[in-house]
């Protein structure tokens, strides 16, 4: 078996070959003098898995060639950050259901796919291939630990990212709660969490994907004003589109960490180890 990557997904795709004692396979690139993509993958075996996030069009494109380079192999694409996930609906006439457009086209020539934390699961259905998405919450769970910070609350922001907090906070049995808004007038609207007050608290608010920052930035404010010693903030998928990072900490979050699914300086949690596993079974 070998384990190749498109070029935004090295590191974590070492990490998953070393995991799995497999090695690398080496995938030229160049381009053509129009500026269109030319890859060759060297010496292929007749098992692949590839894995490539998919944090922006040109990745999809170098993914798609990949998967028709193997041609003749059995292929697993595990696809860590699936861009293109959060348009899973059709909420105005004449808008693509853009999750199934993407899934259709990477379905044809592989066998299996893996994702991690997709943003709704429900869309692995749009996949034609036997597909599994995996969570790393327990992973985020295990490196907020290794971090020492002592008996946090973990809060989601909304109901939604509520199991993916759960599934951060079980192995410790630390706090849990969701963030909830409720409508106090016309212009007014009070945001906190459900169920446990943060005062004296060390908050940290999980997601899976922080995109422009502008939840976390707002929840981190209020929280801050209602009495949270430090808010800090965790996902899987850093996106930080738009200057979401420095928006984080213009709003006072004291640390930012995310996982390698999108390689970032603050990718300090590991998927690898997870995406290993589901491989293996
Ligand atoms: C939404 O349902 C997601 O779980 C995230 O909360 C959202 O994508 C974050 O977006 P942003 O960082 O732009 O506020």
């Amino acid at each position: 078996m070998k384990v190749i990557c498109t070029e935004k997904t090295q590191i974590l795709a070492s990490r998953v070959a070393e995991k799995l004692g497999a090695p690398l396979g080496e995938v030229k690139r160049s381009r053509f003098p129009d500026g269109e993509l030319y890859i060759r993958a060297l010496d292929l075996d007749g098992e692949t898995v590839i894995v490539s996030s998919l944090p922006d069009a040109d990745s999809i494109v170098e993914l798609l060639l990949l998967i028709d380079a193997c041609e003749g192999s059995d292929v697993t694409l595990v696809i860590p950050y699936m861009g293109y996930a959060r348009q899973d609906k059709r909420f105005n006439s004449g808008e693509p259901i853009s999750i199934r457009a993407i899934a259709k086209a990477l379905s044809t020539g592989v066998n299996r796919i893996i994702t991690v934390n997709i943003h709704e699961p429900e869309v692995l259905k749009y996949f034609g291939v036997r597909s599994e998405n995996i969570s790393i919450a327990p992973a985020v769970g295990e490196y907020l630990a290794d971090s020492g910070i002592q008996n946090p609350l973990i809060l989601a922001p909304d109901d939604g990212a509520w199991i993916f907090a759960k599934g951060v906070a079980s192995a410790n049995s630390w706090d849990c709660d969701h963030l909830d808004k409720t409508r106090i007038s016309g212009e007014e609207v009070r945001i906190e969490p459900k169920h446990i007050g943060v005062e004296g608290r060390n908050v940290v608010i999980v997601d899976d994907i922080i995109s422009t920052g502008g939840t976390l930035a707002t929840a981190a404010m209020l929280l801050r004003s209602q009495g949270a010693v430090s808010v800090s903030a965790a996902c899987v998928h850093g996106v930080f589109s738009g200057g979401g990072y420095t928006r984080l900490i213009s709003a006072g979050i004291s640390d930012i960490s995310s996982s390698d699914t999108i390689e970032r300086g603050c990718s300090r949690i590991f998927a690898a180890p997870s995406i290993a596993e589901a491989l293996r079974r």
